[in-house]
């Protein structure tokens, strides 16, 4: 942390442009944005800030459909991390985000299929999708879920992920969404943490014309998962796979034996709706969870607010439903507000790098959110391939990572003609939806800048020396939040004090994201990265120290450090440094061995880039890892390493430039 309170104040933010919402994106309005100018989001921000539980309660009466009112607003506090909303109130998930949709215009679109191969896809409507949810919901039922278990789903992204969620929460249950790129083990852990006693799944994935074996997946975490006792495959490809009669039952089969309809189970504001799993400091991912009324308020009210989705919009999230993104923004924004919402299985460069822009022209999409990631292997792939005509285009959001001002400025002229507003949405798992974020149609906008503060959102910037708040603009350090918000996170699952630690007890009185940050000189927000151990790879969070362990596990190594270094394409790149036992000897194919033990133990997107196999790493006398000196061993900078004489063994610096330099 102390490497960035010594980050200079925020001196590019004078030189900037500055882009203010585009007057052809107003003129090809259906009506107008939802909020009318700058200086009503002010006034509304206020509100928000000074009389959060009058502001909110107005929002929750007005978004949401509750069948029974709640009294009290809000209670408790950051400091104690006993926060809660809306007491007393009681509603449903499920119904929330189909049947008043669906009893309004049961033929409304609610999701558009894009399969992996173009013209495979299909719609389902609002009617369909009730029924859809209801039959899925009656056969959780059978197999035993009662209100409040968590159910595991390992899914791609294909309709039925949608229909599992809802069928979930319809009943009172509780989701706990594996991302389908995570390996078996990692799959084992997260079914035994949340206790998960039933899985969906699927026969196999397609992704980009390459097969992947899901169900096989599931089986190989499953041998260590002894009270799983249901597993429900959906058929996607109808490929052979291995099956355990009496636990495995097929989603065609049970399906058809029930009704399409259940009633909704009526839920407290406060029970848990879900749980994800997302990388910290620490080795063990944490099971974040959310409750029901305050995540589905903070969905409703970006997607109306940020996005500014209007009734007949057609809305495309790029990301998968294993991550938060696809959680807030494929299901459950656009649903919440009865729109359409594309949910699209393949990648963005199959069968070619116009993907995304075909299926923009094809669906008339009206806003789409993708993490840079995309965006910068696009712009690479070249201009011509975005030649679709996306005439209704709107909004084009960014997430996950922060977005490089030539990025920022390609989407915006080349993908968005100057038509749609830019909107850099910062966020995390554990914020639930947008907290520093333009509002589409109405923030002015600074490229790589969040911008400023969603409703509800008071941001600090810390001190991470003194601690202190640092008042005034023009500041720099680490970025915190002084009040909650409706869909904060409310707890890590059976790890509370680990949820006070991370986030609530390191500024007391705060919540704490773990992001470097400044506010410049027009109270603009420039997030600047993690400070904590915690890399980003292509919008994917991991944690240093979870790829350490899983490289540990290989009986070759004796010790391992993990850094992320720049990467053109991917943000940040993993690298890792791995001591190894005697009598082993470095070569290509133990390193390779390494990366096989990460891909293996966590999944093919958390692989090392490089691998330095080196005679011992640099440790103090006590014995800590000095990652500070590999990351900047591995920038070039060398003549900065700082004071070495503390290490347990100084030569050793030397030893890994050299392997460095050999192996580049
Ligand atoms: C990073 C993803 C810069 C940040 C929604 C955060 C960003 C972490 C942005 C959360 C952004 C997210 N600009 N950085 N617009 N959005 N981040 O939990 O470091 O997967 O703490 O949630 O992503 O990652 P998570």
């Amino acid at each position: 942390m102390a490497d960035q309170a010594k980050t200079p104040v925020v001196a590019e933010a004078h030189l900037v442009d500055t882009f203010h919402p585009p007057q052809k994106m107003l003129d090809k309005h259906p009506s107008k944005p939802h909020i009318s100018s700058l200086e009503e989001y002010q006034q509304l921000y206020k509100e928000s800030i000074t009389e959060p539980e009058k502001y909110w309660a107005r929002k929750a009466r007005e978004l949401l459909t509750w069948t029974r009112d709640f009294e009290t607003v809000r209670t408790g506090s950051l400091a104690n991390g006993d926060v809660a909303w809306f007491l007393e109130g009681q509603l449903n998930a499920s119904y929330n985000l189909v049947d008043r949709h669906a009893f309004k215009d049961p033929n409304k679109v609610a999701i558009i299929y894009e399969a992996d191969e173009p013209n495979e896809g299909r719609n389902l409507t609002y009617g369909e999708l009730l029924r859809e949810v209801s039959k899925v919901a009656h056969v959780l039922k059978k197999m035993g879920v009662r209100k409040g278990d968590t159910v595991a789903i390992y899914l791609p992204m294909i309709p039925e992920a949608i229909i599992a969620f809802l069928a979930i929460t319809r009943i009172g249950a509780v989701h706990s969404v594996v991302f389908a790129g995570f390996s078996a083990d990692s799959l084992r852990d997260r079914v035994l943490d949340a206790q998960s006693k039933v899985v969906i799944t699927s026969d196999e994935g397609k992704r980009g014309g390459k097969l992947i074996g899901t169900k096989k997946i599931v089986d190989d975490a499953l041998k260590q998962c002894p009270d799983v006792s249901s597993v429900l495959v959906f058929k996607r490809t109808g490929a052979d796979i291995p099956w355990t009669p009496g636990r495995d039952l097929w989603w065609h089969e049970e399906v058809e034996k029930w009704p399409s309809y259940i009633a909704p189970e009526v839920m407290n504001s406060e029970d848990p709706l879900f749980l994800l799993y997302t990388s910290g400091s620490t080795g063990k991912p944490k099971g974040v969870m959310h409750t029901t009324a305050g995540y589905l308020l903070g969905a409703a009210m970006t997607g109306k607010y940020v996005f500014d989705i209007h009734d007949g919009d057609r809305y495309f999230c790029g990301g998968d439903v294993g991550w938060i993104t696809g959680h807030t923004y494929v299901v459950y924004a656009p649903l919440l507000l009865g729109v359409s919402t594309v949910v699209f299985e393949g990648t963005p460069a199959y069968p070619n790098f116009s993907r995304y822009w075909e299926i923009i022209e094809k669906h008339k999409v009206t806003q789409f959110y993708v993490a840079p990631t995309a965006l910068r292997l696009l712009k690479r792939a070249g201009d011509d391939f975005v030649k679709a005509h996306m005439p209704e285009l709107r909004v084009l959001g960014s997430v996950g990572e922060p977005i490089a001002a030539e990025v920022w400025k390609w989407y915006f002229e080349v993908v968005g003609k100057e038509e749609a507003q830019i909107v850099d949405t910062y966020w995390q798992t554990e914020t639930g939806s947008n907290v520093i974020t333009p509002l589409a149609g109405v923030t002015p906008t600074k490229p790589g800048s969040a911008s400023l503060p969603f409703f509800g959102i008071e941001p600090a910037i810390i001190d991470p020396v003194s601690g202190e708040e640092i008042h005034g603009n023009d500041v720099e350090g680490v970025l915190a939040f002084k009040q909650p918000w409706p869909s904060m996170a409310r707890t890590v699952w059976g790890a509370h004090k680990r949820y006070m630690d991370t986030y609530l007890n390191v500024y007391k009185g705060y919540y704490f994201t773990g992001d470097g940050a400044g506010r410049d000189h027009e109270g603009f927000y420039w997030i600047r990265g993690r400070v904590d151990d915690v890399v980003n790879v292509s919008g994917h969070r991991l944690s240093t120290a979870e790829i350490e362990a899983a490289l540990i596990e290989h009986h070759a190594v004796a010790e391992a450090a993990v850094v992320g270094v720049a990467d053109e394409l991917t943000g940040q790149a993993v690298n890792a440094f791995v001591a190894i036992k005697d009598g082993n000897e470095s070569s290509d194919a133990l390193r390779k061995e390494f990366i096989l033990q990460v891909r293996k133990s966590i999944g093919p997107f958390a692989a090392p880039k490089a691998v330095y196999i080196v005679p011992d790493l640099p440790k103090t006398r006590s014995g800590k890892i000095m990652r500070r000196i590999l990351r900047k061993i591995l920038a070039g900078e060398e003549d900065q390493l700082g004071d070495t004489t503390t290490l347990s063994d100084p030569s050793i610096v030397d030893k890994i430039i050299k392997t460095v330099h050999e192996s580049r």
